[in-house]
């Protein structure tokens, strides 16, 4: 490994989409512990080379902040330099409500479980003086037919405002938010975005300025068109 010093990367959700992109962009430099709600079996010939991958699932926020603890400790890792917070979940009401159901599913997966992944991952974080990223959405600051969604969101970004401030010195904390991005993520959550979805970024796209901004540590950093036609996937720190 040439150039940056290697990190020991944990991120969530990636077993697919922008998470799994990112992965294979980083994967010839850092350490990557990877998790998800699939069984191994089921994404092992999916993932880059060398990474490790934990069963995380986030609709039980509490036991999917152990068992990432859990999965870390058994990868041999003691610390966390990075900790990308991903996963994440959009459920398209039918009929323009959301039901209760889904809107807790929403909040469990989204929300509640980064706020206790935080927590849980924050010793292994200070051990390194490393960086906690929030993925958050540009859906955070309201979106028309996904209002749990948005809302999930919203809560992320006062999240890492709170945490921020809270862990100043210790742990550097940040929100990234992307513009809409063409991953499955839109067909998992029944929703349809028609002829729209050509002007939807390219994860390559979005997972180059994700890096470029975990590296530069800011916060918040929206990862949409206007950053991008600035060179912004092109341009910036090396992560
Ligand atoms: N794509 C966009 O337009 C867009 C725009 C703004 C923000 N974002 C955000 O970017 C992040 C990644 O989205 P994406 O587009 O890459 O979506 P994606 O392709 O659907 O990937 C989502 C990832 O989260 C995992 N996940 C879903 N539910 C989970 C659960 N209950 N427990 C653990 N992991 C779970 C998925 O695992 P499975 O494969 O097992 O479902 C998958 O690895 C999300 O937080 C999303 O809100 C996306």
């Amino acid at each position: 490994m040439i150039g940056a010093k290697p990190r020991r990367i944990l991120i969530t959700g990636g077993n697919a989409g922008l998470g799994l992109a990112l992965a294979k962009k980083l994967s010839r430099r850092h350490s990557l512990l990877l998790s998800g709600r699939k069984a191994r079996e089921d994404v092992a010939d999916l993932l880059p080379q060398g990474a490790g991958y934990v069963l995380a699932d986030q609709s039980d926020p509490q036991l999917s902040a152990q068992a990432l603890v859990t999965g870390i400790a058994e990868f041999g890792w003691d610390r966390l330099d990075n900790a990308v917070l991903n996963a994440g979940i959009g459920i398209a009401p039918p009929d323009g409500l959301d039901s209760t159901e889904a809107i807790r599913l929403t909040l469990d997966v989204n929300l509640l479980a980064a706020i206790l992944q935080a927590q849980a991952l924050f010793p292994l974080l200070k051990k390194s003086r490393g960086t906690l990223t929030l993925i958050g959405s540009v859906a955070r600051s309201g979106s028309a037919t996904i209002p749990a969604y948005a809302a999930s969101k919203a809560g992320l970004h006062g999240l890492a405002r709170a945490l921020r401030s809270e862990w100043k010195g210790e742990v550097s904390v940040q929100v990234l938010h992307p513009g809409a991005t063409k991953t499955d993520m839109h067909d998992k959550a029944g929703y349809d975005p028609g002829r729209m979805r050509s002007l939807f970024l390219e994860p390559d796209d979005v997972v180059a300025m994700m890096a470029s901004a975990i590296a530069g540590r800011r916060s918040p950093v929206n990862l949409s068109w206007v950053r991008y036609l600035n060179g912004g996937a092109f341009t910036g720190r090396r992560l």
